[in-house]
């Protein structure tokens, strides 16, 4: 309860400003859509070792690893874990977020 006031908050804050709209969209979706739960709230501490920290990643490329656990073409390591998920997001979305994880500090 607490948690989520406090993203809350500081999602309205983000959203507040026109420049960093995209950025605020990309953060939601990725606290919506289930990624938080394996990556972790900043996408700097993931669940496990064995998964990846996404945050400052390159936009393009997690858009196309994240198309491509979709898809299916990449199915190595534990990326089975993740495909699960991946229904939940659209081409759209999967941009967005790319864009988010690559401008975390
Ligand atoms: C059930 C756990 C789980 C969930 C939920 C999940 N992921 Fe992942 N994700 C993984 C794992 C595990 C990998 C690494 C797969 C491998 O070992 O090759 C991964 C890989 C990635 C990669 C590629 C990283 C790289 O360096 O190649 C990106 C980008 C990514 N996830 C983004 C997301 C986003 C965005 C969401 C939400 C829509 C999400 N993930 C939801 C577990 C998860």
């Amino acid at each position: 309860m607490k948690l989520s006031l406090i993203l809350a908050g500081s999602l309205s804050i983000v959203a507040a400003s026109f420049a960093s709209q995209a950025f605020a969209d990309g953060k939601a979706l990725y606290l919506e859509k289930t990624c938080i739960a394996c990556h972790g709230k900043d996408a700097k501490k993931p669940l496990t070792p064995e998964y990846p920290k996404l945050a400052g990643q390159n936009a393009k490329y997690a858009e196309k690893q994240m198309q491509d656990i979709k898809s299916g073409a990449r199915a190595n390591g534990n990326s089975a874990a993740m495909k699960g998920v991946m229904h939940l997001v659209s081409d759209e979305e999967i941009k967005e977020i790319a864009k988010y994880l690559s401008e975390i500090k």
